[in-house]
C-alpha cells in the first residue's frame, strides 16, 4: 500500500468535528477507497478544552493553526475556520505556497479569492478543494467538474441556503408570520453566527459565485452577484403565491452567454409543480442544463455536521487517490473574467403585492401609476379586508422591464392610499 496521507485540521467546530468521526469510523472503508491510509496527525482550534465528544489524545494539539502550513510530513492542510479574511485565509495561503494541498469548507472566502488560491495552487504544483463549501451532503462541484466535463453549460439554478428554505416552509406549513418563524429559528440554532449572512442571500451568494466559477470557468466574482434576502416576504405573499399556483423560494440563479455572465440571488416564485419547488425545509437543490445532457438536478442536505464532513472527506480521498487537477476544472491562468449583466437587464413578470386603504379611487390611482411606467397587468385581485379599513391588492404584470417595474412601484408608492413600501418578487419560468 502506498505511504499514508497525513492530514492536519484546523478548526473544530461541528464540521471539524464531523470529519475526525468520518475519518475514524470508516477508517478501513476509506483506506481500502483511496488506495491508502488517511490519517489525522495534528489538530488546532481556539479552546483546547471544549468538550466536543470525541477522543483527540492520538492528535498533536497545535495552538497557533497558522503553523500547520509549516509543518514537516503533513500533506494537507484542512481549513474549517471560516471567514472571508483573518486566519483562515493567511493559512490557506501559506499552506499553498508551501506546496501542501489545501481543502477547505469556506465558501466566503472562495467566493472572494478562488481565483488567487487556485493560481497559487497551480504555481505550487498542489491541490485545492472545496466541494463541502457547496450545499454540503450534494456533490455538485464534481457532479458539474467531472460527472458533466463533456458539456456546455449555461445554466445554474438552486436552493444554496437550508436556513432560508427552512423559514418559507415553516411559513407556508403553519401560516406564522416572518418574525415568529425567525425567532423559532433562531432559538433551533440554525441561524448563521452572523443571521445576515442567511437571511440577507449573502451565504447563497458566495456558493453561486463558486459554482459560476466550477461551471464557466469564470474568475469568481462575488461582488457582481445581485443579492436579495427574504426579509420583505410576509406570509400573505406565500398565501397569494400558492393561490396562483406559485411558491416562494430563495434562489441561486447563474447563466453565462456569449461572455456574459448573469447571477444573482434573491426570492422568486415558480411553478409549484416543478421538482426544485417541491424542496421543503433545511433541504438544498439544485439544477444544471448542460448542453448535450439536458437538465440535471440534484437535491440533499446543504449543512450540518455529517454532510458537510463527508464532502471534506471526500476530498481527502480524490488527493489520495492522485487527483490533481485545477480546482476550476481548467488551469487557473485561462479562468475569463466575464461581462456581468446587471439587474437592470432582468425582462419578466413580476407578482406585485400593494397594502391599501379600502377606498373609491385607489385602483384607479394604482393603474395610473402602471400606465405611466408602460407596466402591463396580466391579473389583478382584491383581497378582502386584512386588517381594519385596509386591503391587499395582489397583481401579475404581463412581461415587462426591471426598470419599468421599480418605476411603477416609486409612483405607486407616493400615492396616500398606500399604507406599506410596495413589494415585488420576480417570476422565475425554469
Ligand atoms: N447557513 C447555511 C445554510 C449553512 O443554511 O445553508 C450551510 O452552508
Amino acid at each position: 500500500m502506498n505511504k499514508p496521507l497525513k492530514v492536519a485540521i484546523a478548526g473544530l467546530g461541528s464540521v471539524g468535528v464531523g470529519v475526525v468521526k468520518v475519518l475514524e469510523q470508516h477508517k478501513k472503508l476509506i483506506g481500502e477507497r483511496a488506495g491508502r491510509k488517511i490519517e489525522i496527525t495534528h489538530v488546532s482550534a481556539r479552546n483546547r478544552d471544549t468538550e466536543r465528544g470525541i477522543d483527540l489524545s492520538n492528535y498533536q494539539w497545535v495552538d497557533n493553526a497558522l503553523e500547520m502550513a509549516g509543518l514537516e510530513g503533513v500533506d494537507i492542510v484542512v481549513e474549517l475556520i471560516g471567514g472571508e479574511e483573518g486566519i483562515a485565509y493567511e493559512l490557506a495561503k501559506s499552506t499553498l505556497k508551501n506546496s501542501k494541498s489545501l481543502v477547505t469548507a469556506n465558501k466566503a472566502m472562495v467566493a472572494h479569492h478562488g481565483a488567487i488560491l487556485a493560481d497559487l495552487a497551480q504555481n505550487n504544483n498542489v491541490v485545492l478543494r472545496f466541494e463541502a463549501a457547496v450545499a454540503g451532503g450534494i456533490p455538485i462541484i464534481k457532479a458539474i467538474g467531472e460527472g458533466l466535463a463533456a458539456n456546455e453549460l449555461n445554466l445554474v439554478y438552486g436552493i444554496m441556503n437550508g436556513t432560508t428554505n427552512y423559514m418559507l416552509s415553516q411559513m407556508e406549513a403553519t401560516g406564522r408570520s416572518y418574525d415568529e418563524i425567525l425567532a423559532e429559528t433562531e432559538a433551533l440554532g440554525y441561524l448563521e453566527a452572523d443571521p445576515a449572512l442567511d437571511l440577507d442571500g449573502i451565504d447563497a451568494a458566495h456558493k453561486l459565485a463558486i459554482l459560476s466559477s466550477v461551471a464557466f470557468g469564470t474568475k469568481t466574482d462575488f461582488d457582481s452577484v445581485y443579492i436579495e434576502g427574504i426579509r420583505e416576504i410576509e406570509t400573505v405573499d406565500i398565501k397569494y403565491g400558492k393561490e396562483l399556483g406559485y411558491r416562494i423560494k430563495l434562489l441561486g440563479i447563474t447563466k453565462f452567454e456569449d461572455g456574459n455572465l448573469s447571477q444573482r440571488v434573491h426570492p422568486v416564485m415558480i411553478d409549484r409543480k416543478l421538482p426544485i419547488a417541491g424542496v421543503m425545509d433545511g433541504f438544498n437543490a439544485l439544477a444544471v442544463d448542460g448542453d448535450f445532457i439536458g437538465r440535471t438536478f440534484y437535491q440533499g442536505r446543504g449543512a450540518g455536521e455529517g454532510p458537510t464532513a463527508s464532502a471534506v472527506v471526500a476530498d481527502l480521498i480524490d488527493i489520495a487517490r492522485g487527483h490533481s487537477g485545477p480546482a476550476f476544472f481548467k488551469p487557473a491562468s485561462s479562468l475569463v473574467s466575464a461581462s456581468p449583466v446587471p439587474i437592470t437587464q432582468r425582462k419578466g413578470v413580476y407578482y406585485v403585492r400593494l397594502h391599501v386603504l379600502d377606498e373609491a379611487g385607489v385602483i384607479a390611482d394604482i393603474t395610473t401609476g402602471l400606465k405611466n411606467a408602460n407596466v402591463s397587468v396580466e391579473t389583478m385581485l382584491q383581497k378582502g379586508t386584512e386588517r381594519d379599513g385596509t386591503v391587499y391588492v395582489v397583481m401579475i404584470t404581463h412581461e415587462t422591464r426591471e426598470t419599468a417595474m421599480k418605476d411603477a412601484l416609486n409612483r405607486i408608492n407616493e400615492l396616500p392610499s398606500v399604507i406599506e413600501k410596495p413589494l415585488f418578487i420576480r417570476i422565475e419560468k425554469l
